[in-house]
């Protein structure tokens, strides 16, 4: 199936495996538990990205860059609970995310502080990476237009943070220690996600 992942695709994201086609018409299904999924994954993202910044204060240009995202990130929230209210839904309650679970399996157990940065890092490029390329399949699947527009919005902001993601990475860590890893990451990604059961009420 990786094979009918576009060139652009894959050169932007770096992902090997497509979302199975089938996602996006369970997701339209249940949109109620995909919205309440998707608020839940732009919350964690700015909560993950005040822990960065705490856990790293030293990284001046890491504390400059997330500082933004922060409120960027919360301002995705507010879109989707807005968008959850306008349409008369509910915002659940937030499950056990199984996709980011099953990355943090594969981060370095013990290591040095560089180590745990590193897939610190690419831990938050793999899940900007993925959200964004599941928005671009929201974008172009779903029937109603306003939604497609809704999700291209986001599609464009994660491909950008996830760019920054590398970027930091290679900022602060050897450039070829950083790629070597990131195959890594992308080999298990694509295994976790060609194991995983399509479920349409999850972002991921
Ligand atoms: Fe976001
Ligand atoms: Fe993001």
């Amino acid at each position: 199936m990786e094979d009918n992942l576009s060139q652009h695709t894959k050169n932007i994201l770096g992902l090997q495996l497509q979302t199975d086609p089938r996602w996006v018409n369970l997701a339209e299904m249940q949109l109620e538990d995909i919205l309440t999924d998707h608020a839940y994954c732009e919350q964690k993202a700015a909560t993950t990205c005040i822990s960065l910044i705490q856990k790293n204060p030293e990284k001046t240009l890491l504390v400059e860059e997330l500082s933004p995202l922060v409120t960027e990130e919360w301002g995705h929230f507010r879109m989707v609970l807005a968008e959850i209210n306008k349409r008369k839904l509910q915002l659940g309650r937030q499950r056990k995310d199984i996709y980011v679970n099953k990355l943090l399996d594969f981060q370095i157990k013990g290591g040095g502080h560089e180590d745990r940065f590193l897939d610190q890092m690419l831990i938050m490029a793999l899940i900007e990476a993925r959200s964004c390329e599941r928005f671009k399949r929201l974008s172009e699947g779903l029937d109603d237009e306003n939604m497609r527009k809704f999700y291209r919005l986001f599609m464009e902001s994660e491909a950008g943070h996830y760019t920054l993601f590398i970027t930091l990475a290679e900022y602060y860590i050897d450039k070829k220690i950083v790629r070597n890893r990131w195959a890594e990451w992308l080999k298990y990604e694509k295994e976790l996600m060609n194991s995983a059961e399509v479920r349409g009420d999850r972002i991921h």
